[in-house]
């Protein structure tokens, strides 16, 4: 009988020594002489008798996070209120009253952070976001230098480190003071977005040399300004952000336009502001097609369904139009622009940078328009652990190589991939997430074939670093490779952050 692997015991391994004895389950007393033959095998020999599926050279290893999920600090140092802060401060809006007042702290706390990358994950690059009212308390005006400081020591000791810094603009915290002076929803907003990015760019590009304008155009304006609902097995769930607003089509359509636009305004602004040679491009949680059967008609049936899920955002800002489709299904409240503003939108990039948690959905193809049809998941497809959204490891294969075929993208960046756990800590004081080790090595296997088939992927960023705020989902759903108690700030690394690190050594996964 095969004996059972309580934590207890399994704590007291030595990495490899006697995994086969447990499970064999022959005592050392009583090996056998094959197992015998088999322990004698130099550890070092039964590794390279196991297929690495190796990465590029250079390939860069890193984790994200966010600033309203981690810094805390939300009104020090000349902060200036944002929509999140004011969002949680209402009650009934975040699971258990959660607030990003304090969150992990990291505001006070990011030299520790920053050693744990380096030590525990091995990450030779770290996304992070920047927060706008930090640097603008007021979204636009005079700008608070201490809010600035916090991101220039926050830079220089990542490169101390040899980790490589990546900033994203905006994940999501609008200074509160444009949301009162109509948010998204005015056109106002994007030219203010770009002078604060001009403004950063100036400021901090001689060390940080790769710029996110703004993270997930669909989850902030669908889920902040209409209603999000993300596909499950068996149903779906519907998200809500800041400011929770739900518009009338046509504001809803306007609110996408302008996040583009931005987007297109806050490159013109960083390239004229920043240093020579900075590398630009958007975050964004691409909706991938993914073709249930390999087959070449499927797979174009999931390429041209991917170009039309992201019509509002990808595609127009990497083709400069709206789809013929988009702007007939939105109709009579499709968004109001010029030529110019499409001009500004497609504003040359550097790379693409995508986040991937899950396919859209399946496809088969169709001999009637649009050419596609959509394959419901199935009722058991596996779900991710709590977030419950469907596990699908070929997305992440197929997001990065319908970039590369329809786009022609030189670089493309895994900004987010991660999945939430239930993770505890056991009697051993580890975490022993293999529901999450499972998740990111079969994401990876998947990420390493498009690679070798040479799409251009030259970076992966976990999500998340450590537990954090998960917006309105509070501090329950973690999603970090390190643990974080929230009573005492402890930061301890879960065994998916030895699996990453290793991952990161090698340049391989296996
Ligand atoms: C966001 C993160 C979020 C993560 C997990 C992404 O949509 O960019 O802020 O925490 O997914 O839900």
């Amino acid at each position: 009988m095969i004996p059972r692997l309580s934590r207890r015991n399994f704590g007291k391994l030595a990495a490899g020594a006697s995994l086969a004895t447990v499970a064999t389950g022959y005592s050392s007393g009583t090996t056998p002489p094959q197992a015998q033959a088999n322990a004698a095998t130099p550890a070092a020999t039964l590794a390279a008798q196991t297929t690495a599926r190796e990465f590029p050279q250079g390939f860069l290893w890193g984790t994200a996070t966010s600033s309203y999920q981690i810094e805390g600090a939300w009104n020090e140092d000349g902060k200036g209120e944002s929509i999140w802060d004011r969002y949680a401060h209402t009650p009934g809006t975040m699971r258990n009253n959660d607030t990003g007042d304090v969150a992990n702290d990291h505001y006070h706390r990011y030299k520790e952070d920053v050693a744990l990358m380096k030590r525990d994950l091995g990450a030779t690059a770290y996304r992070f976001s920047i927060s706008w009212p930090r640097i603008f308390p007021h979204g636009t005006g005079q700008p608070n230098a201490k809010g600035l400081d916090f991101y220039s020591r926050l830079v220089d000791e990542l490169r101390a480190n040899g980790i490589e810094p990546f900033a994203t603009l905006y994940h999501w915290d609008l200074p509160q003071a444009l949301q009162d002076q109509g948010g998204w929803q005015s056109r106002d907003i994007p030219k203010a977005f770009a002078d604060y990015a001009g403004y950063v760019a100036e400021k901090l590009s001689d060390r940080i040399h790769h710029f996110f304008t703004i993270n997930e155009f669909r989850s902030f304006t669908e889920a902040g300004y209409r209603r999000f609902d993300i596909p499950a097995p068996g149903g779906s769930r519907t998200v809500f952000l800041a400011p929770g607003l739900r518009l009338p089509a046509a504001e809803f359509h306007q609110v996408r336009h302008h996040a583009v636009l931005a987007h297109g305004l806050a490159v013109q602004a960083m390239r004229a502001q920043g240093k020579p040679g900075i590398k630009i491009g958007p975050a964004e949680n691409i909706e991938t097609a993914v073709p249930l059967i390999e087959a070449p008609e499927h797979i174009k049936a999931a390429q041209t369904a991917t170009r039309e899920m992201n019509a509002p955002f990808l595609t127009v800002m990497l083709e400069g139009r709206y789809t013929e489709a988009y702007l007939k299904e939105t109709g009579k409240d499709a968004p109001n622009f010029t030529d110019e503003d499409l001009k500004i939108i497609s504003s040359p990039l550097d790379f693409v940078g995508i986040n991937v948690y899950l396919p859209r959905f399946y496809v088969l193809a169709s001999d009637e328009a649009p050419g596609w049809h959509e394959v419901p998941y199935a009722k058991g497809h596996a779900k991710a652990p709590i977030s419950n959204f469907p596990i699908g490891p070929e997305a992440l294969y197929w997001a990065p190589k319908h970039v590369q075929s329809l786009w022609g993208a030189k670089a493309i960046f895994i900004t987010e991939n991660g999945c939430a756990g239930e993770d505890v800590l056991a009697e051993d004081g580890k975490v022993y997430d293999t529901d999450r080790i499972m998740f990111v090595r079969a994401y990876l296997t998947q990420l390493q074939r498009a690679t070798a088939d040479g799409v251009p992927v030259k970076g992966y960023f976990y999500w998340s670093t450590m537990d954090n705020l998960e917006w309105t989902a509070g501090f329950g759903n973690r999603y970090g490779i390190v643990y974080v108690d929230f009573t005492t700030q402890k930061r301890t690394p879960k065994m998916s952050a030895s699996f990453f690190r290793e991952v990161a050594k090698r340049n391989a996964v296996a």
